[in-house]
């Protein structure tokens, strides 16, 4: 998906830049060609020797540079590439981008750019959320800038929480995404027509329906039988596919998250429930299912709320819930999705049960991920997934949920385009 794209790379100065050098190998390893450039105070962090030994070019930094000019004036810097990324964005930086200035090569081949522009945050917690961080970042998303990262860590000073760099792989997996999923040029207030992207989105004209966060199994009025999912995950792959230009239907479970934008939301509470919407809104070009749809179900609900009597405790008699995913995947052709993707989240042997689990659903793909106490992923913001098709099985690296939901999307477009997919 890379191969023969130019990528500008801005390495700005923050104690993250060492990550660039990875980045960098994991774009050229995909065969993308990457130009760097260093902001005023990157090579206090970064040596430039090392950026032009890994990226096999030479690396730009003086603004003033005669020969520079001369050989690769900065408007063509800034021009000559299909994306721009700058990784890492220091907070300095965001706010020379924000205000517009030009104060050095880094700020001024941001400000004449006009090809898209994806940014990695990476600072001290209290730098990004300090509020003049905050009204940059909500200025450079209102003016088209594309954001991945930052996320919670441990930081090199010591602190924790929101503030740390993506990883490579997750800046990658945006990279790729921004490639996917129809790249949006920054939005300049005059030009011709600044909200239309410059690639069409991938996924446009295509019936997407997407199931996301637990499902509720009532006891009696007031209990009922839950599990710890979130939503985070799902409503995350619909944001992302609604961003790629599809007609995303979100069948979801109760979850404390806002509805996604641009995404027509069902609510529902029982497995039952979901399994109704979902039917009901086939015909759909792709179904992903990643709900924790509860397998039981009590069988007799009590119209009333079960007391105590005595010393013996009530026992519940349990019935199988319909298996969505399953019915989906085996239904008429006319109505089955030309794909159908399952999730299974296991707390032990992952991708063997992930593989058995496609065969016996006869689903077209599952992303498996490890669903045990200790890797958090329940409620958490990241996530550790296989994707597992007829082909073999595709390890995905630690990343947010969000790049998770960006990299399916990145899938599904290549499968719509091609009607497969490389694992
Ligand atoms: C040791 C050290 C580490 C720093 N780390 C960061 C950082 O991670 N993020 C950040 O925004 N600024 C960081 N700073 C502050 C920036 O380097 C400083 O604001 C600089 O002016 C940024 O320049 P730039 O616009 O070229 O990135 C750090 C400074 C020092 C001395």
């Amino acid at each position: 998906m890379l191969k023969g794209k130019r990528i500008l790379l801005v390495i700005s100065g923050g104690i993250a830049a060492y990550k660039a050098l990875e980045l960098i190998r994991r774009l050229r390893e995909r065969g993308a060609s990457v130009r760097c450039v260093l902001s005023r105070s990157a090579a206090h962090f970064v040596t430039p020797l090392s950026v032009s030994a890994l990226s096999g070019d030479k690396v730009y930094g003086e603004i003033f540079s005669l020969t520079d000019e001369a050989e690769m004036g900065h408007i063509q810097l800034s021009r000559d590439a299909d994306l721009l990324v700058v990784a890492p964005a220091s907070a300095d930086l965001l706010a020379r981008m924000a205000a517009g200035m030009a104060d050095d090569l880094a700020a001024t081949v941001l400000l004449a750019t006009d090809k898209p522009v994806l940014v990695a945050p990476a600072m001290n917690v209290r730098m990004w959320t300090h509020p003049a961080t905050q009204r940059n970042v909500a200025q450079l998303q209102a003016d088209g800038v594309q954001f991945v990262g930052p996320v919670d860590g441990a930081m090199a000073c010591n602190e924790y929480g929101p503030g740390r760099m993506s990883e490579p792989m997750e800046i990658l997996a945006a990279i790729e995404a921004q490639f996917a999923g129809g790249i949006r040029a920054p939005f300049h207030a005059g030009a011709p027509d600044a909200l239309t992207p410059i690639t069409s989105q991938p996924l446009a004209g295509k019936k997407v329906i997407v199931t996301s966060g637990p499902t509720h199994e009532p006891i009696d009025p007031v209990r009922y039988i839950a599990n710890r999912s979130s939503g985070k995950q799902g409503h995350a792959i619909a944001t992302a596919l609604a961003q790629a230009g599809a007609d995303v239907i979100l069948v979801s479970g109760p979850v404390n998250l806002p509805d996604p934008k641009g995404v027509r939301v069902i609510r529902v509470e029982t497995a039952r429930d979901m399994f109704s919407a979902c039917f009901l809104n086939l015909p759909a070009d792709a179904a992903i299912f990643a709900a924790a749809v509860a397998d039981w179900r009590v069988a007799v609900e009590s119209d009333k709320k079960l007391k105590k009597t005595g010393d013996v405790a009530p026992s519940l008699q349990m019935a199988e819930n319909p298996d969505i995913l399953r019915a989906i995947a085996n239904t008429d052709a006319k109505r089955r999705p030309a794909l159908v993707v399952g999730f299974a989240a296991e707390t032990d042997h992952v991708v063997d049960y992930a593989r058995a689990k496609l065969d016996k659903k006869a689903c077209d793909w599952i992303l498996a991920n490890d669903a045990s106490p200790q890797s958090g992923v329940f409620g958490g913001d990241e996530n550790t997934v296989h994707l597992v098709t007829r082909d073999g099985v595709e390890d995905w690296p630690r990343m947010s949920k969000q790049a998770v939901a960006e990299k399916l999307t990145a899938r599904i477009a290549d499968f719509f385009k091609s009607g497969v997919v490389d694992a």
